[in-house]
Parts: structure tokens; C-alpha cells; sequence
């Protein structure tokens, strides 16, 4: 067919409706693609039309090109770059005279772009060149080892007061500095320097000054030292116990796991499923899991899901252990069939089954299964079933947490992306795409972020980064 392996996009407002919607049947018809672009999405328009097969037409009649591009400078800064439109004569030609006519013959526009701000910028040679000062912390690799973690340890510290005592915002600025500093690629020498970075803002700068001063950071040491924190940093140590249950339980005067288990059986709290659970196994849960462990557990899981399943569905590593931690909070287990276009199906029941009758699943603290999600038209897209469990590996192992995720063969890459984390990439990248794309990232799909609209084709983790234009980032480069 003429336009196979083609993706092409209008610039919507060059054209009519009705002609928008003759080409878009048209192009359908012989084997191409419609990717619509948000209107005046200038950041998008560029990424697009420099992946190869993938052209923005626009009616060649329509001579205020440069104009309709102004409108979006106000609003929108763009990549560096250029957007090469084309006519949607090209399609016309084509389908006349049955084979793909030349591309280039048909330009009728080039639009050069300003310079995004996420983009890396000249600010100096204080900072180390090969430092991606970029304000999305997916855009540059970060490694589990890194030049300043004696600062970190002190910045972690405050971040970790700011979580407990509810302050989300103060909490997400010093993760946002702890970040870049994992990432920067050399000890930070001088306040100036720090200054630099983008992320870290003149509070923490002064918090740097201190550290490179004195070694340490007073503030760090202060956060640490009362009754109220120590309550609260135990209590959000269970499983399912955010900061603000665990400050409403403080209230009521409650400070021990027996305070809350008498609280309860009184009927003056409830408890959920799974801090009844996280309760119970609470010394073994904060135990951490290592990186043979974790491999026994996946083995355990991988018997029992090829006994039943065999070769058609693959059980695999995720979360933490993915990025190379040597030390894991849970086993983060990724469960996908391979036959393409295959759904979830009752894998998850079948394995939880198996693996509860062979003694390892103790207890269960949720399990849900995830319908379909998608907005109006848009093509239903089937979200993850996930089973958290108190899991026994060996009858001397301590009682190990182990998160069961499974997902469709389709939804697969956005699953191992969406679980293999860190929080603060999958952060980070979800709000470039939302931000910069006009698209929603979940751990089952990308969407256009106006009509829920299912985007593109991907039959890996890689593919996702290169439709983004976001730098492919191996897993054990995303410890931010
Ligand atoms: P976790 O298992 O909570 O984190 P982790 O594996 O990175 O670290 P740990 O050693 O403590 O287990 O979650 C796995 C990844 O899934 C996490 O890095 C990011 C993603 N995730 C979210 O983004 N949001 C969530 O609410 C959860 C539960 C996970
Ligand atoms: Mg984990």
C-alpha cells in the first residue's frame, strides 16, 4: 500500500474539518497513520517531523503559515530545530497516480524554532561539561554510585523530615536537588557551582556552602531528634501508612504497633487489609531483601509460571533490583504473555493460586485487577493487575514483601518503564510528556492528553524514549 510504515500529521488549522477528515479516510485506506498533534504544539511538531516516515502536511493554500507558527511562540518554547511542513497535495499525487510521490518536491515551509529550556544550556564553565543540565531528570543518566553522597546522606535526611511531616513541596525541592547531585558527575567543589545547577535553588545552595564548610548540615541534625518524628517515621514503615494517617494516629496519642493493634480491636481506628498485614510482619518487612534472594524469589515464580503457562508468558525482574540495587524493599515481578495482541487473561489468579497451595504466599495485603481505560472513542487500553504479598521463599527466610504485576502483551514496555522507577524518573518523564507533548505516560499506555487518544505502536521500553526524544536511559542509569 502507498503510505505503509507512514505517519502523517496536519497542521489542523490549514485546513477544514471536512478536508481534514477526507484525508485522514484516505490516507487510512492505503496503509499510513493519522497522528494528530495538539494545535500550536510547536515542541511536538519538531520532534515529529525528524523521525523518518513521519511528515506534517499542510494545505498549500494556506499562506499564513509563519503566522499560525508566531501565535504558538507566545505560548510554547520549542526545541531548536526546524519544522519542515509539506504539501497535502503529496498525498493527492500519490494516491493519483498509485506510488509515493517525492517528498521534498512537495515543501512548502521551514519554520525554525527557539531554543527549548530543557535543552542543555551554556552556563558557564564552572559546571563540568559533560553534565546535562537539563530541568527533566530522564534526560540524563544517573548511577547508584555517585561523586556526593556524603551531601546527599545530609539532603536525604531533610527530605525524608519534610515527607513525614506532610510538606510535599519542600520535600519534592530537595529530591529534585538530591537528583541532579546524584547525577552530577563530579564532587561539587563550591556554592557557585551548585548554584548552577538547575534543581537546586538558593536554600540548598546555602545548605552546600555549610557541607563543604563543616562536613555536615545542622539542619539535618535537628530534624532528627524528636519523639513526634520517631513515632511517625515508625508508623509510615508500615505497608499502606502515608504521612497523614500516621500523624492523625500520633494525635490520638498512639506510639507503638501495639497502640495502634488495641486502638483498633477498641474500634477507635480501622485498620485496611494491608497494614493489618504490614503489622504483622512488620521486623521482617523492614529487613532488606538481597540480590540472591530476590533471584530465588523470581525463580520460585518463574517454576510455577511455566509449569502452567509454559513459554507463553515470561516472568521478569522489575523496580529496584532492575537499576542494580544491591539492597531491595520488596521483589518487583513482572509477569507478561508474548503471543501479540494477548491480554492479561486470569494469569494472575492462576499464579497467586499456585504459589499460595505451595506454601510460599503467606498472606496477601491487596490484589486488584484492572479494567479497561480510555475516554469516549479511544481504543481501550487494559491497565496492570497487581497482587502485593507477604511472600516465604525458604522456610529460615524472613518474610519477604513481593509485588506481583501482570500486564497485556501490549501494555508490556509501558509496565516495565512505568515499575522499573526510580519515583523521581518516572516522575520526570511523565511530566515532560504532559509537559512538553501534549501526552499522558501511565504504567499501561501513552495517550493524547485532550481525548485519551491511544498513540503509536511500541514493542519495547526503547521504543517509548525514542518516540518521546527523550535519550534511551539504561535501567541502571535512572537511580534519580
Ligand atoms: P518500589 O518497589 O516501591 O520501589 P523500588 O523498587 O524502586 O525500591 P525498593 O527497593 O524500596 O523496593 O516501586 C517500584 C517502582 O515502581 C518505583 O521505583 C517507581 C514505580 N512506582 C511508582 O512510580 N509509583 C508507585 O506508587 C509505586 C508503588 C511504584
Ligand atoms: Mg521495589
Amino acid at each position: 500500500m502507498i503510505f505503509d510504515g507512514w505517519t502523517l500529521s496536519f497542521l489542523s488549522s490549514s485546513l477544514s474539518r471536512k478536508k481534514l477528515e477526507i484525508f485522514k479516510r484516505i490516507i487510512e485506506k492505503n496503509g499510513g497513520k493519522v497522528q494528530d498533534i495538539p494545535a500550536c504544539d510547536l515542541d511536538m511538531m519538531v520532534h515529529f517531523s525528524q523521525r523518518p516516515k513521519h511528515a506534517l502536511l499542510a494545505d498549500p493554500q494556506c499562506k499564513d503559515l509563519h503566522y499560525l507558527f508566531e501565535d504558538c511562540h507566545r505560548s510554547t518554547e520549542a526545541q531548536i530545530g526546524e519544522i519542515v511542513v509539506n504539501s497535502t497535495d503529496w498525498v493527492s499525487d500519490s494516491v493519483k497516480e498509485s506510488k509515493l510521490k517525492d517528498l521534498e518536491k512537495y515543501r512548502i515551509n521551514t519554520i525554525r524554532t527557539k531554543r527549548s529550556n530543557h535543552e542543555i544550556k551554556d552556563v558557564g564553565s564552572l559546571l563540568d561539561p559533560s553534565f546535562n543540565n537539563s530541568k527533566y531528570e530522564c534526560f540524563r543518566p544517573t548511577p547508584l554510585d555517585h561523586a556526593n553522597k556524603g551531601l546527599v546522606a545530609e539532603l536525604s535526611k531533610i527530605a525524608h523530615h519534610r515527607y513525614l511531616t506532610g510538606n510535599a513541596r519542600s520535600e519534592l525541592s530537595y529530591n529534585r536537588a538530591i537528583a541532579a547531585l546524584k547525577a552530577y558527575p563530579r564532587d561539587v567543589k563550591s556554592g557557585e557551582e551548585a548554584a548552577l545547577i538547575r534543581g537546586i535553588g538558593p536554600k540548598i545552595v546555602g545548605l552546600v556552602e555549610e557541607y563543604l564548610e563543616t562536613g555536615r548540615v545542622e539542619v539535618a541534625r535537628e530534624v532528627q531528634n524528636s519523639e513526634q518524628l520517631t513515632v511517625l517515621d515508625r508508623f509510615t514503615r508500615i505497608h499502606g501508612v502515608g504521612p497523614k494517617i500516621a500523624q492523625h494516629w500520633y494525635d490520638l496519642g498512639l506510639k507503638s504497633l501495639e497502640d495502634l493493634e488495641e486502638a483498633a480491636s477498641q474500634g477507635i481506628i480501622k485498620l485496611q487489609q494491608d497494614q493489618i498485614i504490614g503489622i504483622k510482619y512488620y521486623e521482617d518487612f523492614q529487613k532488606p531483601i538481597l540480590r540472591k534472594e530476590v533471584e530465588q524469589i523470581l525463580q520460585i515464580v518463574q517454576k510455577h509460571s511455566t509449569g502452567m503457562f509454559g513459554d507463553s508468558v515470561l516472568v521478569e525482574m522489575t523496580g529496584g533490583y532492575r537499576r542494580g540495587k544491591l539492597l531491595s524493599g520488596d521483589a518487583d515481578i513482572l509477569i507478561h504473555p508474548v503471543r501479540k495482541g494477548a491480554g492479561k487473561g486470569d494469569i494472575l489468579e492462576k499464579l497467586v493460586k499456585a504459589l499460595k497451595d505451595a506454601g510460599y504466599i503467606k498472606d496477601i495485603l491487596s490484589i486488584s485487577k484492572s479494567s479497561s481505560s480510555g475516554k469516549g472513542k479511544a481504543k481501550k487500553i487494559d491497565g496492570l493487575d497487581l497482587c502485593f504479598m507477604a511472600f516465604k521463599p525458604t522456610s529460615d527466610s524472613p518474610m519477604h514483601r513481593v509485588d506481583l504485576i501482570v500486564s497485556s502483551q501490549e501494555a508490556y514496555p509501558f509496565a516495565q518503564l512505568g515499575w522499573t522507577g526510580s519515583r523521581q524518573f518516572e516522575r520526570s518523564i511523565r511530566l515532560f510528556c504532559s509537559r512538553e507533548r501534549g501526552l499522558t505516560l501511565t504504567d499501561h499506555g501513552l495517550t493524547m492528553a485532550g481525548n485519551g487518544q491511544e498513540v503509536g505502536e511500541f514493542a519495547e521500553e526503547r521504543d517509548i524514549f525514542e518516540f518521546l526524544g527523550v535519550p534511551y536511559q539504561e535501567p541502571s542509569k535512572r537511580n534519580c
